[in-house]
């Protein structure tokens, strides 16, 4: 069966436009929990939602499944506007929500029944959906027989055996104990990925980063009061992923400090202000590619990054570390999966060879907090000059030695393209530049 692959195109699953949801207070009072949600979900797609404790993502995953109602703004699944629950339409909850005096089957079962299902057919998809979630052979057992992981397998066991269009899971691994959580994650994707559950689309609500980087294909972070739509994150990253990838990291790093910052400033990048940040690898001439593609048309300053990632034909491996460094330096600034030059991005596109060099030293000076270090000392020092273990030594605080060094080199690299300081891989001496050094200490 064919892999699950989302494409921009892909028709909806389900669509939220405007959505809102007002509470009544104890004092009658009204609070807005949603406001103006939009959100649209696509064959293909795993989704993530991100956001704080109360900012409503468990209301809007029960208006999405039509267990309660929106007051505004519309939910339309497949097309047909929703009104109640709608066969198509499954949802997991964090706690397991099993009756205790019935068998795993029965537990499984009970899906089908609210669907009228005749019996010996329900007991074959139970059969095979208990089979699928990895609990052959324990159809007969009681919930409290199970462990919290198994108990967990039987409510994703009682969703899939319906045969979702639509899979809902709130929270569904956090009440497990790491490990376990991680194991019953990774065989959720590999059974997405084979096709065998036939579920067009996921949204998964999270706590944890992490787990969203390493499931979804894209993230949404919900803002709080009202909660809306702050932010979506493409995930473009290949599976199976490795959490400790460089990619991964960057991803997590990146959404956390979108997570962490005030609303107006979530627009910013996290800045390099530790010395020990880990700068992304890449290389000028791919940060400028990527930069003169940005500011040509047709995308003029500003495209969606997949859609720019199309076009500029590098792979994610180099994609994102070159966007990503790109906004350290704050040529570019990344946003809702979009991303914009900056003013100093367009000077640096409009400028010449050498004025590229300065603009881009500048750039490094004012936001990468180990460039201005490395440049401080410079100035500090005697005879112009320091050696480069000196450096090593204070990255080695914060890094393991050959994370140090990688960083190190590319602070090197863009240190010289911006002229801010010269290397010499020879003596291992990082120096002033030759115009610069000539009159010092001399
Ligand atoms: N039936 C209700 N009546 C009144 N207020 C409600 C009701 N349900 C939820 N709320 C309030 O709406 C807000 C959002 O709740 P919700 O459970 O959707 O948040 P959440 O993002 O899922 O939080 P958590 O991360 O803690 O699960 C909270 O302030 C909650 O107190
Ligand atoms: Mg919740």
């Amino acid at each position: 069966m064919a892999e699950n692959i989302a494409t921009p195109t892909a028709a909806a699953v389900i669509e939220l436009r405007g959505v809102g949801k007002i509470f009544r207070t104890a004092s009658q009072s009204d609070r807005a929990v949603l406001e103006g949600v939009d959100l649209t979900l696509r064959e293909g797609e795993i989704v993530a939602m991100l956001g704080k404790s109360g900012s409503g993502k468990s209301t809007l995953l029960r208006i999405m499944a039509g267990l309660v109602g929106a007051d505004r703004g519309e939910v339309r699944f497949r097309g047909q506007r929703l009104a109640g629950t709608a066969e198509g339409i499954a949802m997991v909850f964090q706690s397991f929500a099993l009756f205790p005096w019935l068998t795993v089957q029965q537990n499984v079962e009970l899906g089908l029944e609210a669907q009228g299902v005749p019996r010996a057919e329900r007991e074959r998809r139970a059969e095979a959906a208990i089979d699928m979630i990895g609990l052959a052979g324990f159809n007969s057992a009681l919930p409290r027989e199970l462990s919290g992981g198994m108990r967990q397998r039987v409510g994703i066991a009682r969703a899939l055996v319906t045969e979702p269009d639509l899979l809902l899971m709130d929270e569904a691994f956090s009440a497990l104990d790491v490990l376990t959580g991680e194991t019953l994650r990774d065989e959720m994707l590999a059974l997405w990925q084979s096709g065998r559950a036939n579920i067009r689309s996921i949204l998964i609500v999270s706590h944890n980063i992490e787990e969203a980087v390493m499931m979804a294909d894209r993230i949404v972070i919900l803002s709080s009061d009202p909660g809306r739509i702050r932010a979506e994150v493409p995930v473009a990253l290949p599976r199976p992923r490795n959490r400790d990838s460089a990619q991964v990291r960057v991803l997590v790093d990146q959404i956390y400090a979108l997570m962490t910052a005030p609303a107006a400033e979530a627009r910013r990048p996290a800045p390099a202000r530790e010395i020990g940040y880990r700068l992304p690898d890449a290389d000028i001439s791919q940060m400028e590619a990527i930069l003169d593609l940005l500011c040509e048309a047709p995308f003029q300053g500003r495209a969606d990054l997949p859609h720019l990632a199309d076009e500029a034909g590098l792979t994610d491996d180099e994609l994102l570390p070159a966007c990503e460094a790109l906004q350290l330096v704050q040529l570019v600034s990344i946003e809702a999966g979009d991303i914009a030059a900056t003013d100093a991005g367009r000077a640096y596109y409009a400028a010449g060879p050498q004025q590229r060099k300065a603009i881009f030293g500048r750039q490094l000076l004012a936001n990468v907090a180990l460039a201005a270090h490395v440049r401080r000392e410079l100035v500090a020092s005697e005879a112009g000059e320091i050696g480069e273990e000196q450096v090593l030594e204070e990255l080695e605080q914060s890094l393991k030695p050959a994370e140090a060094e990688r960083v190190l080199s590319v602070a090197i690299g863009w240190g010289r393209y911006g002229e801010i300081f010269e290397y010499s891989y020879h003596s291992g001496m990082l120096t002033l530049p030759e115009d610069e050094g000539a009159g010092h200490g001399a």
